[in-house]
């Protein structure tokens, strides 16, 4: 019988990988992936009105602000070291219409708001969102057809004037969300034509149909009145077919690709960074958020650590950017 005394030299283990683990300074130099402020974009919702400060009932510690709050917010988590933020409008209902006209409103909120913060907080980099559901009547983020079908060609064409006017406002990245084939080339092409040529393309290139959506749908009284996004949005099923719109989005002129959600998705994210050399975006949706604050407030986790496990699990996945509605809380934490 051989000894299995780990003196034996003939037996010793040669490979034991918790050395490496035995502290906190050793665990720090060998660690793989950090999370940095500087990964993360802000959501943020804006409304109508003075003074306001409204938490979305399904996403606790986020807020509906009016212009005049939103400002100091974002003058704030600027100073946290937040580079970028990613705004949403709430739109009126009296000013929802089927073909969302108001979303090319020179002095619609969007653009009013953008204007405001150039002029209040000039470094910091503002993503207006470019889809039509915050302005349509029926909640789709394309024009409808009798039949209630999504029409690709109108749809773009709407988007490319929401986003020549944003660009006029002062917006540094457009994000085209809606999941319309083509926008970005033309998108690209009308930014050049009217002279935005350092104006960004943050494409929402593989977006899902997903029920994780549910409460920025509440935060923005968005959701569709009829139907659902499966003729647009991914499904979920689909990897490869991630990886074919991000070679288009990419074609077409994208400055920066992104994969939605994030936490169910992780495999995407993944692929689509083996696949590009452009900046890779993951969204931490609204649904993601919830859940992790639901439970949190139930006591049944630790919130912080939640939250930066969640985080991490992405940037490893391979995102070099985040949007997330913890960046605050995480900017607070990493500081
Ligand atoms: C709309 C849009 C949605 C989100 C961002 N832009 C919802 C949707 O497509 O229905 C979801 C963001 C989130 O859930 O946090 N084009």
């Amino acid at each position: 019988m051989p000894s299995m005394n780990s003196s034996d030299p003939t037996n010793v283990l040669r490979y034991r990988p918790r050395r490496l683990r035995r502290t906190e300074t050793l665990r720090k130099m060998v660690r793989e992936t950090t999370l940095s402020v500087n990964d993360l974009i802000y959501p943020m919702f804006v409304t109508e009105g003075e003074g306001q400060k409204v938490e979305i009932a399904s996403m606790p510690d986020c807020y509906r602000y009016s212009l005049d709050l939103l400002l100091k917010e974002i003058q704030e988590v600027y100073n946290l070291g937040i580079n970028a933020i990613a705004l949403f409008p709430v739109v009126p209902e009296e000013l929802k219409d089927e073909t969302a006209t108001e979303s090319y409103n020179p002095d619609g909120l969007v653009q009013r708001t953008v204007k405001a913060i150039r002029q209040a907080v000039p470094e910091i980099i503002v993503m207006t969102d470019v889809a039509l559901d915050p302005f349509t009547n029926h909640g789709h983020d394309g024009l409808i057809d009798d039949q209630g079908n999504i029409l690709n060609d109108p749809t773009v064409e709407v988007l490319v004037k929401m986003s020549v006017s944003q660009a006029a406002a002062g917006a540094n990245f457009v994000a085209p969300s809606d999941m319309m084939d083509g926008r970005v080339g033309a998108i690209r092409q009308a930014l050049d034509a009217a002279g935005y040529i350092d104006v960004g393309i943050l494409a929402y290139s593989a977006k899902y149909a997903s029920a994780y959506y549910g409460p920025f749908r509440d935060a923005l009284d968005s959701a569709p009145k009829f139907g659902d996004k499966k003729t647009y949005q991914m499904d979920p099923a689909n990897a490869k077919e991630a990886l074919k719109e991000v070679e288009l989005d990419i074609a077409e002129g994208a400055d920066m690709v992104m994969v939605k959600p994030a936490l169910a998705y992780l495999d995407i994210i993944h692929q689509v960074r083996n696949a590009t050399q452009l900046p890779v975006a993951a969204y931490n949706v609204s649904g993601e958020y919830a859940m992790i604050k639901a439970a949190a407030r139930m006591g049944w986790i630790d919130e912080k650590k939640i939250i930066l496990e969640t985080l991490t699990s992405m940037k490893r996945a391979g995102a070099d950017l985040i949007l997330t509605y913890f960046a605050k809380e995480v900017a607070l934490m990493l500081a």
